[in-house]
């Protein structure tokens, strides 16, 4: 988080009470071996795996769904975790976000992105003014024009808030491969920071056109899906992982498909979603150590391919 942004989250959750105690979990010693990657607009780094929260976090005030997330907030910032993707869209997410960051140490170091996803200026801003309130944050670090709705409207707004220092970086966002060509005429020519679409294994559309462009463009990417809901894992069931997988610290089939995605040079941070402890501890494990390089990852997808 940038340290201005950082001072402003401090003091925006400073009057909520005092944060629970957690026992650490076997972290990555404060997240070390996570690899990181420059946003192409400023340099700053990134932990390559983040979280998503749709679905997942759309517990409302179910306190036993909220307990079991605060151990999942905890272990993704023991982990090293930074980016967290939310949208109005995700029901009572956003809400559910920011209520429990307060809860975790290490919240510090978020980096909140979420969307605004709505039709009309006013609407797009009081909806943005929302979601502050709702995740607590006095500055987002990204707000994603969600889906490409009413797009042209809010990337005014967006420019000028970001201009304000509102909104740190601005990005748009797709999903399960839908509006590409529109995406990519979007982004030849509007001043995006961030763009967000589907990549997986079973799903390399964005390795043709939007990946290169983004790549050239000099935009940072969110990758979404990239389990494809957890389609990847029954498809995988029962088959085993193969044995060089050691040699780029890869232990499990969500590393396997998380190390695939986040090596790709134009692939700056992959955002998996889970409502388990064991899972998003496995998630930033993806994010960690050797990485494949491009020779490997061509056997990966050979391999995958084939069973
Ligand atoms: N248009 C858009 O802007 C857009 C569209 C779609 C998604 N998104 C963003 O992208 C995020 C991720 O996409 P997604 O939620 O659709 O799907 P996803 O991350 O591809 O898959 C989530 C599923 O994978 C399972 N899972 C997660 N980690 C696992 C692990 N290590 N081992 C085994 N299973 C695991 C989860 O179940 P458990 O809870 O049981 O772990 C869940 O069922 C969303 O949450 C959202 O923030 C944005």
């Amino acid at each position: 988080m940038h340290d201005s942004r950082r001072r402003q989250f401090m003091r925006s959750v400073a009057g909520f009470g005092s944060a629970l105690a957690f026992a650490p979990v076997m972290a990555l010693a404060g997240g070390a071996g996570m690899n990181k990657k420059p946003i192409p607009a400023t340099g700053e780094q990134v932990p390559v795996v983040g979280m998503g929260t749709w679905q997942t976090f759309d517990v409302g005030g179910d306190e036993q769904a909220r307990s079991n997330l605060v151990r999942v907030l905890q272990a993704f910032f023991d982990y090293g975790g930074a980016i967290i993707d939310s949208s109005p869209m995700y029901g009572s997410s956003e809400r559910v976000v920011g209520d429990l960051l307060d809860k975790v140490a290490g919240k510090e170091a978020v980096f909140a992105a979420t969307k605004v996803w709505t039709r009309g200026r006013q609407a797009g801003i009081d909806q943005m003014q929302r979601s502050m309130r709702r995740m607590r944050v006095g500055v987002f670090d990204l707000m994603q024009i969600h889906n490409l709705v009413d797009w042209e409207t809010h990337l005014e707004t967006l420019k000028a808030w970001k201009a304000e220092g509102k909104v740190r970086y601005i990005g748009i966002t797709t999903s399960h491969g839908r509006a590409h060509s529109e995406l990519e005429r979007i982004l030849a020519t509007q001043p995006f920071d961030f763009v967000q679409f589907s990549y997986s294994l079973a799903n390399r559309t964005v390795e043709s056109r939007l990946l290169p462009l983004a790549q050239e463009r000099g935009i940072a990417t969110l990758i979404n899906r990239p389990y494809q809901g957890g389609r990847l894992f029954r498809r995988i069931k029962g088959k085993p992982l193969p044995g060089w997988a050691a040699e780029f610290d890869c232990e499990s089939w969500g590393q396997f498909f998380l190390k695939f995605l986040v090596s790709h040079p134009g692939v700056t941070c992959a955002i998996p979603a889970t409502s388990k402890v064991e899972h998003v501890i496995d998630n930033m494990k993806g994010g960690a150590g050797k990485l494949p390089d491009a020779k490997t990852r061509e056997k990966m997808r050979v391999y995958f391919e084939s069973i």
